[in-house]
């Protein structure tokens, strides 16, 4: 045995291989088998084209039919993750209702365990839901509103936790407060102020997103939440895009209530998302999901709900295993130096109006041109150039989401700022 190998199996070991159920020591023994540490031994340089292309080609099955650049929507799973999540299926499939009944609550235990680990926080404080929406409900609807109370959300946030709160305000729960975010701020300093200006003395929440689905930009959730803190409002924050996109630390957010999902950037197959709640907080929230029987200081009554997707949420400790070896400063940096190559190339256009601040983004960045239709635009690069992007909602006119992942190289991202030249003329 190799000594990478040797390596990896320990750094697996605590998660995947003392469990000592069959099918989970043997996805961990799958990871083993495919996984070479010297492919991540490198610094992976955001620019060295062959780390990432060897990476790409050995560890992400992608199609080659088209230029993926709508990676928003979910992530494309590992190929050692995909493996893993294949046994989980064929293992709860073929144990049946024992599996569930005598190894999946234990073995359920040790996931949440690490997944707390891995974030940093207890596990007495977070709770696997099936999506981040569903975190987010959770919080929302269950936040121990008063007649009066007050919300800030903005243009930039996400629809459906904007749904969340207009659904309440509608149940004349609150008010919700919404503000035009600017789309391309200079310094977080300019975002802090803003939110410092807009608080009024009814302000009790402000949702805050941390990496925005539409244009890419990412708030100082640190900054606001300890202003707001000092002001005795909470922020609820979605960190939907940000988890496994860019480094963080949740403790150090200083939100008390924060939702997540691992579809995204931590590569787990979808359907597993992540609620934390600063552990003195848990009491004072309502159940959304019928619950009278679990301790009001256990966040477990927040999650009753019913059967779930066991092998998802059997596969995250792979999921996290593997995006800790891929080094989340290395994918950041890597990310961020793609979306920079199509701005840098696309802001020297007189047509093109780009609407994510560079240096304030990763994965995510957006743009228009001028005078057409966002959709046209997305329409056009996918019949003409085979690069999938995506348009969003955003103002009167829109824009054009793209966001590249680990897999692709720069090689593609010139092929879409070549097919957005050809559109503009
Ligand atoms: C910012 C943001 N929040 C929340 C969500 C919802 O995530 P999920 O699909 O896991 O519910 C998304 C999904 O695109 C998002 O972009």
């Amino acid at each position: 045995m190799s000594n990478n190998r040797k390596k990896f199996i320990q750094q697996l070991g605590a998660g995947l291989l003392i469990t000592g159920f069959p099918s989970v020591a043997s996805a961990g023994n799958f990871l083993y088998e495919e996984i070479d540490l010297k492919d991540f031994e490198n610094d992976g340089a955001a620019d060295d084209e062959k780390y990432w292309k060897r990476i790409a080609h050995k560890y992400y099955i992608v199609s080659k039919d088209y230029i993926n650049l709508e990676n928003g929507y979910y992530g494309i799973q590992p190929r050692p993750v995909l493996q893993a999540f294949y046994k989980n299926i064929t293992h709860a499939n073929t144990e049946g209702a024992r599996f569930a009944r005598k190894v999946y609550p234990e073995l359920s235990v040790t996931i949440k365990n690490e997944l707390a680990n891995f974030l940093q926080v207890s596990a007495d404080e977070i709770i696997i839901t099936r999506n981040a929406t569903e975190a987010l409900n959770i919080a929302i609807q269950g936040y121990p509103f008063k007649p009066g109370d007050e919300v800030l959300i903005n243009q930039l946030d996400y629809f459906s936790m904007i749904e969340a709160f207009r659904l309440l305000e509608k149940r004349n729960h609150i008010k919700v407060n919404a503000f035009d975010m600017p789309l391309l701020p200079v310094t977080e300093d300019e975002i802090v102020e803003l939110y410092s200006q807009l608080i009024t003395d009814k302000t009790r929440v402000i949702l805050l997103t941390h990496v925005s689905n539409i244009n890419g930009l990412i708030v100082p959730v640190a900054k606001i939440a300890a202003i707001a803190k000092q002001k005795g409002i909470d922020t609820i924050t979605d960190s939907a895009h940000a988890l496994g996109q860019v480094p963080f630390s949740l403790p150090a957010l200083g939100s008390d209530f924060v939702g997540m999902n691992l579809h995204k950037w931590i590569g787990n197959p979808i359907g597993a998302g992540v609620l934390y709640i600063k552990k003195e907080r848990i009491r004072e929230m309502s159940v959304l999901f019928g619950d009278v029987n679990t301790a009001e200081e256990n966040i477990s009554k927040l999650a009753h709900f019913g059967t779930t997707p066991f092998a998802v949420t059997m596969t995250i400790p792979d999921s996290i295993a593997f995006h800790k070896l891929m080094d989340v400063e290395k994918i950041s940096r890597r990310l961020h130096y793609l979306k920079s190559i199509w701005i840098t190339e696309l802001e020297k256009n007189d047509a093109v109006e780009i609407v994510t601040p560079k240096d304030m983004s990763c994965a995510i960045a957006s743009f228009r041109v001028r005078d057409k239709k966002v959709a046209d635009v997305a329409d056009y690069l996918f019949k003409q150039h085979k690069v999938l992007t995506v348009n969003r909602a955003l103002g009167k006119e829109g824009c054009i989401r793209v966001t590249p992942s680990v897999y692709t190289s720069a090689d593609d991202i010139r092929k879409f700022t070549t097919g957005v030249k050809a559109y503009t003329g």
